[in-house]
């Protein structure tokens, strides 16, 4: 039995959605009304985040991953599923598609990466763990805020920035800190990458700053089937800076199936 809050819309294909850090399923409220009118759209709080509670054993992408897999069971849902995930939500798909390789029928790779942290990023990891304990949320959330969006949007969508504050902002320090850990942790996925058979879609907005687009361009390099759409004018939360782009290129590609 899975433990994990779910949203969901829709009916046909299960197409899952898993969020970025330190965000929830609301991340994904501008894909829920479009991409719903042609698939079963479940979008879950991954473990410590909106509404799931904290991870019951030690944080990591494989743990992500399994409770993703139990809310499935626990839905029935026996068909493959097509897996979308952005930033955190990427690695646990990737880690998803290391453990239930036989449960997908199509990957969605948004804003993320394969490649597991340097030792200085690992390092970064364990100050912002330290921060979060001392002072809560909030610096994290200031720190990580101007990163997330790009800079069209940084100038332009003030409303957006607002919303991403406020829906970071709700997280605990618990659940910031432990997912913290399991992104400091996960391993490296570049191995998975050629023995990925299901198509996939990379998704990167142009200005992400965190996963930038040469690390998309390595995922369609090393992705058997896979191609790449470069979102203009957006950053890392590609899917919240320019909804409707990102809605038709998922639609697309998840119609073309
Ligand atoms: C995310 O957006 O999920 C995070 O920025 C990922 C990361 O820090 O590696």
């Amino acid at each position: 039995m899975s433990n994990l809050h779910f949203q969901e819309a829709g009916q046909g294909t299960p197409l899952i959605l898993l969020h970025a850090f330190p965000l929830s399923s609301e991340l994904w409220r501008p894909q829920f009304e479009t991409l719903s009118n042609d698939f079963r759209v479940i979008a879950p709080d991954l473990p410590g985040f909106g509404n799931s509670p904290d991870f019951v054993e030690d944080a990591s992408v494989d743990h992500m991953a399994n409770s993703v897999m139990a809310l499935l069971q626990q839905l029935h849902i026996e068909e493959p599923i097509i897996l979308g995930g952005l930033s955190m939500g990427g690695y646990t798909a990737l880690a998803f598609a290391r453990l239930f390789p036989e449960s997908l029928r199509a990957l969605i790779l948004c804003d993320t990466r394969a490649e597991a942290d340097t030792e200085e990023g690992k390092a970064g990891r364990d100050k912002m763990i330290a921060l979060a304990q001392s002072q809560g949320a909030t610096p994290i959330v200031e720190q990580m805020l101007p990163k997330l969006l790009g800079e069209t949007s940084q100038k332009e969508r003030v409303n957006v920035m607002e919303s991403v504050r406020t829906l970071a902002l709700q997280q605990t320090p618990t659940g910031i800190v432990n997912a913290l850990r399991a992104l400091r942790d996960r391993p490296d996925s570049l191995d998975l990458l050629p023995q990925i058979n299901v198509p996939v879609l990379v998704v990167v907005g142009e200005e992400d700053t965190i996963t930038p687009v040469s690390m998309s361009q390595t995922l369609v390099d090393e992705i058997p089937n896979a191609r790449l759409e470069i979102i203009p004018k957006a950053g890392h939360l590609s899917n919240i800076e320019q909804p409707e782009v990102f809605n038709r290129i998922v639609c697309d590609f998840c119609r073309s199936l």
